[in-house]
């Protein structure tokens, strides 16, 4: 036998433990901690070690892995893990990634990997379907919003030859850091991109945004993109859509929307309605690792015509020539960053062939309404202020005990987060809302319950309460 093959028994018998091994981790989550920040003076010799060099038993590695990293962890995929955004990864998706990887399928060219493009292809039009998008409309998986952003702001960039030199984009406070990260990679300088401060919804504001571009023209800058929030990772909020695409055509602007977050909340009422007008963007980022359960590594970048994907990306080297020929189809490497690109559309097309699009919607639905139950049962108590109430998913709030200066409010709450860590029953995080600490429950695990939720915020009361009796 070659050094890197196993026998096919020892295979199976290797694949049997890690299966059984997630399906009783799965089983016993919710009674297991949210898991812990680890210190990194403790991982660092815990975990330094040499290049192996004797071969270890499967066994012994995988008990390491249990031991040694498993602990020292925050689980994403916790039901109580409220913190950031979830990843509430759902099983036929796991098990399409393990196909996916044991069959290492290529899907960059449609010469060797056509019937995995063709499945993508499907994908993204179910997708560009729920959004309204046209038949022009395409698109292609890559790793995560971050790069889904990117996708689509460079087919935006593309369209305008003199945006490096003197284009301007504009987007919220409210928008994702990577947005401004997408634009530095693609050249764009500081002061081409106008970051206008959001209102008190948290969204866009239209008559400053329509003032700037006005000046700016004046100005001499060529405005050419707005990048709009179709769910804020903040508080859930949603620029308005159709306003901005009224704006957008008057001007002549490429409208981008960054749904990584919320775009697949289109599925649900509340999402129908806050959404309104996405189907009328230029291009979309919507992420199926977040909000449609999968594992990680899994965004979409949509456009309008995808064909402006190609005009941005498309090289041809000689040693892909032989794409070219024959039965040729859709070159997705030809669309985006990646050339090697592994089939991410696969654990979706699985999913929603399993379980049915409408094991989906309710289950968003049940997240929605955790989030209504999370506000509710903190305004059922004392000292809590609701900063932004449930919206797509996400609470934001803060506790405030009478008499205590914003520095003071703003230090107990920080320190709430790291008592909840410390707990381990559930996580929360923090964030800047209007120059204030705030903190927000994400509740985007199908696997929470609503006496999650309220026990949640019980905890989150007691050590409010015991940290401001202690300041005291
Ligand atoms: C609104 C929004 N956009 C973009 C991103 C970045 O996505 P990713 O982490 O998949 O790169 C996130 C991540 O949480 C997000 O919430």
């Amino acid at each position: 036998m070659q050094p890197l093959e196993w026998d096919a028994e020892t295979m199976r018998q290797m694949g049997y433990r890690v299966i059984d091994l997630l399906v009783d981790y799965w089983q016993t989550l919710p009674d297991r901690p949210i898991g812990k920040r680890a210190a990194r003076a403790t991982l660092e010799p815990l975990l330094a070690e040499p290049t192996p060099t004797a071969p270890q038993p499967f066994e012994q590695v995988l008990d390491e892995f249990l031991r040694k990293v498993l602990p020292n962890i925050i689980k994403v995929d916790h039901p109580r893990y409220f913190a950031f955004v979830p990843a509430p990864n759902e099983y036929v998706g796991v098990l399409a990634d393990l196909l996916s990887a044991g069959m290492n399928i290529f899907v960059g060219t449609w010469m060797v990997g056509a019937g995995a493009t063709q499945v993508e292809r499907v994908v993204i039009r179910w997708l560009c379907d729920w959004f309204g998008l046209p038949d022009t409309a395409g698109g292609l998986f890559v790793s995560g919003g971050s790069v889904a952003n990117l996708v689509c702001l460079a087919a935006a960039r593309q369209r305008y030859p003199d945006a490096l030199a003197r284009g301007r984009v504009y987007y919220s406070d409210q928008t994702h850091s990577c947005v401004a990260r997408a634009w530095r990679i693609l050249g764009l300088r500081e002061e081409q991109m106008c970051v206008l401060p959001a209102d008190e919804q948290f969204q866009i504001p239209l008559d400053a945004l329509q003032a700037q571009i006005r000046r700016d023209r004046e100005a001499g800058w060529l405005p050419f993109c707005v990048v709009a929030n179709a769910g804020t990772t903040n508080t859930g909020a949603v620029d308005p859509l159709n306003a901005l695409a009224d704006l957008c055509a008057e001007e002549g602007l490429w409208l981008h929307a960054d749904g990584a977050y919320g775009a697949a909340a289109i599925l649900t009422d509340e999402g129908r309605q806050r959404l309104q007008g996405i189907e009328r963007l230029d291009s979309l980022a919507v992420d199926p690792h977040k909000w449609l359960y999968q594992p990680m590594m899994a965004g979409c970048a949509l456009v309008r015509e995808f064909e402006h994907l190609r005009d941005a990306f498309r090289i041809l080297p000689p040693y892909l020539q032989d794409k070219e020929r024959g039965a040729v189809g859709v070159d997705l490497c030809d669309y985006g960053v990646e050339l090697s690109r592994n089939f991410r559309a696969l654990k979706v097309w699985m999913s929603l062939k399993t379980h049915g699009v409408e094991a989906f919607r309710q289950a968003m639905e049940h997240n929605l309404r955790l989030a209504r139950l999370a506000e509710q049962a903190l305004r059922a108590r004392p000292h809590w202020e609701i900063v932004s109430p449930a919206t797509m998913g996400i609470v934001a709030f803060r506790y405030a005990p009478s008499g205590w200066d914003a520095a003071r409010v703003d230090a107990l709450n920080r320190a709430l987060v790291d008592a909840m860590i410390a707990d381990g029953y559930a996580m929360v995080s923090s964030t800047i809302l209007r120059g204030r600490v705030a903190l927000r429950m994400c509740t985007l695990s199908y696997r929470a319950t609503d006496a999650d939720v309220r026990e949640t915020v019980r905890r989150l009361s007691a050590f409010a309460e015991s940290l401001t009796r202690a300041a005291r």
